[in-house]
């Protein structure tokens, strides 16, 4: 049985030229967390949202900031991004600092810490981390870039770490992150994702409520 999913709509999809507006567009239309894209240009051949953007837009509200850190180093980022009003920070277990370094140094700010892995990792190589983390992160795009297709193998990592964590009564969120429409969020959900973060599918329509709304009903 699945309970309803939070909705974090991700703003690297919002029109940059009037950033500020689009939080408050998204968070009047109902979101529960913003996902801001933090990418190095060599971790992801792309570059994202900065900290002190993040930081500008940090008093519109107070819904939860979920900071998604595409880099190699991500040690170098968490201090500028706790200052900047991260409520959460998920890194990728492909970067390369030591995870438990990364996992310690996030916790040591009293925020919420997750992991990402991209569609080419193998599930595997979350699952030791998945005691000490709130939030696991499988990729169903590669990141990098919104506005790509779900990748459908995705779904069943999500039954993988579903079961891992029911096994051990573990307490953390899974997430999804790419290609999340209304078509492709139900079975998702179904499988135990409990947060969906959605770019294209929220930013580019001209009803986001409506969006959120049915997402949250997938
Ligand atoms: C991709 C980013 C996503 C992206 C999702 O690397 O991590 O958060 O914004 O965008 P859509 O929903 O358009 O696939
Ligand atoms: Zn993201």
């Amino acid at each position: 049985m699945s309970s309803k999913p939070r909705i974090a709509p991700s703003l690297l999809a919002a029109d940059f030229s009037c950033f500020g507006d689009e939080v408050q567009r998204v968070v009047n239309a109902g979101a529960d967390l913003l996902h801001f894209d933090i990418m190095d240009g060599e971790f992801v051949p792309n570059f994202g949202i900065s900290p002190l953007m993040i930081a500008a837009v940090r008093d519109k509200t107070d819904v939860p900031f979920d900071v998604h850190i595409m880099v190699t180093h991500p040690l170098r980022y968490i201090d500028a991004l706790v200052e900047a009003g991260a409520d959460m920070i998920t890194f990728h277990i492909e970067s390369h600092d030591e995870p438990y370094a990364v996992i310690s140094a996030i916790k040591a700010h009293n925020i919420k810490v997750g992991i990402a892995f991209s569609p080419n990792t193998p599930t595997d190589t979350v699952i030791p981390y998945l005691s000490d983390i709130d939030l696991v992160l499988p990729m169903s795009v590669e990141p990098g870039l919104g506005g790509q297709k779900f990748i459908e193998n995705t779904l069943a990592k999500i039954e993988t770490l579903s079961q891992e964590i029911q096994k051990h009564q573990y307490q953390l969120d899974i997430s999804v992150d790419g290609g999340v429409t209304i078509e492709t969020a139900p079975a998702a959900v179904q499988l135990g994702v409990t947060i969906l973060v959605a770019g294209t599918a929220i930013f580019k329509s001209q009803q986001p409520e409506t969006v959120i709304k049915n997402l949250r009903n997938a």
